[in-house]
């Protein structure tokens, strides 16, 4: 019995980020419309709307994003132009002491509508570029295949990923790349947050409107084609690169019953299934037992191919990396109590012994522990906690200075918890925060909510000189990266 009571030499530090968030440029090189692409910002529009179009897009929105003289903002078209700014990027990360880079592939940059034959080679040499520049510094790259950015005309022309035609867009995409990087990349995940299908049906299947009678059977059949696709890109890379690492991704929000009333207890255990559904599946490569018990209180019968069940059990995952933000109180009876006003996710109740962040999600570094505890418990599988992070106002003070000891101290306290999970006995593998460097917003489309160690000079409304500035947070985790974790 040997306690681990530092992090291991080779921990991967370092940040996440998506394509679509960051690299803007979305007219350049030959990209494709994806589906992040004709999200709107508008300061018009009251704050609680925001996150409205990352649940549901209506056709019109689309038409109107597709029409060139649209007046409206679209600012995942522009991300922080990273496109333009990689090798100014990435040397900042490489200054930060970066073992790792988190980020993913548009694949709208490879195939622009998705159902191309060949590849756009223009896009190739974009990443081969790009994992160049990391692979300068030593900077490992953690590539996610799908990150909320499939390509706009699978949605509109396939129904998304409710189209089993879908899986063999993706697996020819997965494996365009696999091959072609088999030498830059070793590390690789599948969909980012693949349990969000449940929760947000146009971002994660690029299902427009609710035109299916029952939406929870289009989501689960989304769902199943994505785990064929996810085993069969998993495949794909293995060949390419026997030595390949390929992960899941989830948004583990960890979930607490609100009072010890054994209805709650139930309760909770049935709401972290919606998220452990999908790492079942991923890590073990099987349905759980509950699954029949689940559907057939939903009404849901899916479709599936004989060869599915094999080919989910001959490539499970390597490794399950989640999102942690925040945890989640469950009640069965959440009308009597006030609810978590940020929580996108499980819409659980507040859970009075937490802080939450302006935007309301609850801070709970103590929960990041018992996360990576109960995934490792049931998968014994590495662990690698893919996205942590404080989104905030950050202020831009004279002399480019930016104090944001806020996000310090939630790192920080976050980090604290993995080297608990890590004495625990844990095989936790890296830990890249999300939003290294500011970026756009999955979920509002802001610029204003930030998460980097990088302030980008640029507004909600792209307004700025997108000048890159070093947050104070900047030398505090270049120096938690040069002790390996010791000086927090
Ligand atoms: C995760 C996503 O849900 O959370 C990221 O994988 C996202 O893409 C991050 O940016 C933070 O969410 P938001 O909405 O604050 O950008």
């Amino acid at each position: 019995f040997e306690l681990k009571t530092t992090f291991p030499e080779n921990f991967l530090w370092g940040g996440a980020a998506a394509a679509n968030q960051l690299e803007g440029a979305s007219n350049v090189g030959g990209k494709g419309l994806s589906l992040a692409d004709v999200y709107i910002f508008d300061e018009n529009t009251p704050k609680k709307n925001w996150s409205d179009q990352w649940h549901l897009m209506t056709h019109k929105q689309i038409e109107e994003a597709q029409d060139p003289a649209s007046e409206k903002y679209y600012p995942k078209r522009h991300g922080v132009d990273f496109y333009h700014h990689y090798k100014e990027d990435i040397a900042l990360l490489a200054e930060m002491g970066f073992k790792a880079f988190r980020m993913s592939i548009a694949w709208t940059r490879i195939f622009p509508n998705g159902d191309e034959l060949i590849p756009n080679e223009e896009g190739l040499a974009f990443y081969d570029r790009v994992f160049d520049e990391l692979n300068k510094y030593g900077i490992e790259p953690i590539v996610t295949l799908s990150h909320y950015e499939m390509p706009l005309h699978l949605t509109t022309k396939y129904g998304g990923w409710v189209s089993r035609k879908v899986i063999d867009f993706f697996v020819r995409y997965a494996t365009t790349v696999a091959e072609r990087y088999k030498h830059k990349v070793k590390y690789w995940m599948t969909f980012n947050e693949i349990n969000c299908v449940v929760h947000h049906q146009y971002v994660s299947l690029g299902v427009i409107e609710e035109n299916h009678p029952n939406i929870e059977q289009a989501m689960f059949q989304g769902a199943h084609h994505q785990f064929v696709a996810s085993a069969l890109a998993t495949k794909a890379c293995k060949e390419s690169n026997p030595q390949a690492m390929v992960g899941c991704m989830v948004s583990y929000q960890l979930l607490v019953p609100y009072s010890c009333d054994p209805d709650d207890v139930q309760a909770t255990v049935d709401k972290q299934r919606t998220s452990l559904f999908f790492t079942d599946v991923q890590a073990r490569g099987y349905y759980p037992a509950y699954t029949a018990r689940m559907f057939a209180e939903k009404n849901i019968v899916l479709k599936t191919e004989p060869e599915d069940e094999q080919i989910m059990k001959d490539y499970p995952v390597d490794y399950v990396s989640f999102s942690y933000y925040m945890s989640g109180a469950v009640s069965a009876h959440p009308e009597k109590i006030e609810g978590a006003e940020g929580n996108l996710l499980t819409g659980g109740v507040k859970n009075p012994y937490l802080p939450s962040s302006d935007w309301g999600w609850q801070i709970d570094p103590k929960g990041l522990r018992t996360a990576i505890n109960q995934l490792y418990d049931l998968y014994q599988k590495p662990v690698l906690v893919a996205e942590n992070g404080l989104g905030a106002l950050d202020v831009l003070q004279e002399g480019d200075v930016i104090e944001d000891d806020y996000r310090i101290d939630y790192l920080k306290e976050h980090i604290k918890q993995i080297k608990e999970a890590i004495a625990d006995g844990v095989d936790v593998m890296g830990y890249t925060s999300w939003g290294c460097i500011d970026m756009v917003s999955a979920g509002t489309n802001q610029m204003s909510k930030r998460y980097g160690y990088i302030y980008v000079d640029q507004d909600d409304m792209g307004r700025g000189t997108k000048r890159r500035i070093k947050k104070k947070s900047f030398y505090w985790y270049k120096n938690v990266i040069a002790t390996n974790g010791e000086q927090l």
